[in-house]
């Protein structure tokens, strides 16, 4: 038995907050009786409609992918593109967490839970995303600290990040630059290079959070496991 709050929120419709809301204002029915007690238990044989549509109640899975280039990270594409979501022999309503670019490689989250999908990319939940870039130029001591401090990318500033210098190449004037982040906005960090005066000419996520890439080569995944949803389930609701 779980409860019906969550359980909603767990399908990926709508927050917890605006489940609970959902239900206290009569939009939610089981098996047909509209409910409006919050913390209502229901089976997992129980039907359940907001807003006069059932929810989806399917066995909740994790992926963590080696996203190649060339890839949309989409459900869909209406240009024939190949998405992440064909690469993952997975019939259910799954769905990437967060975006990566057409051209960005790396780790990518992919699930059919869409509780933990809003926690890992809420900005408060400050869930780690390492991405190592190769930049046109040298980075100086003032643009490190800008990036660090935060950068005004679309009007707004970003939110603290980490930076570090991994190699610099002087001869093809180039940098191999790591950038932790927790934000994810569009473009993030080829914006954030961009506001200092540096291209990105190559852009991998390594880590989310404790998750890294080790033995997946590019277009590989695998299930995460009991103790990683459980460990990331736990990073999220820490406050
Ligand atoms: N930042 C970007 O600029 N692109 C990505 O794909 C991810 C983060």
């Amino acid at each position: 038995m779980e409860r019906l709050q969550k359980v909603i929120a767990n399908s990926g419709i709508t927050s917890r907050r605006k489940a609970e809301e959902l239900i206290v204002s009569g939009k939610v029915k089981v098996n047909g009786i509209v409910v409006k007690t919050l913390g209502t238990q229901v089976k997992s044989s129980d039907s359940i409609e907001v807003n006069g549509i059932e929810i989806s109640r399917e066995e909740k899975v994790y992926y963590l992918l080696n996203k190649p280039r060339e890839v949309i990270t989409s459900v869909s594409d209406d240009k024939g593109r190949k998405t992440v979501i064909d690469l993952i022999d997975d019939d259910k309503r799954i769905y990437p967490v967060g975006r990566l670019d057409y051209d960005t490689t790396g780790a990518l989250l992919i699930t059919n839970d869409g509780e933990l999908a809003n926690l890992l990319m809420h900005p408060k939940n400050e869930i780690d995303k390492c991405y190592v870039a190769k930049i046109e130029g040298l980075l100086t001591p003032k643009e490190m600290m800008i990036l660090k401090n935060g950068t005004i990318i679309d009007g707004i500033k970003t939110r603290k990040a980490r930076i570090k210098i991994r190699k610099i190449d002087k001869e093809s004037n180039t940098s191999i630059v790591e950038v932790t982040i927790h934000e994810g906005k569009n473009h993030q960090v080829k914006k954030m290079f961009e506001s200092v005066g540096h291209l990105v000419l190559k852009l991998k996520r390594e880590r989310i959070a404790f998750l890294d890439l080790t033995g997946l080569k590019s277009g590989e995944y695998r299930k995460l496991n009991h103790k990683e949803v459980t460990t990331l389930y736990s990073l999220v609701q820490k406050q």
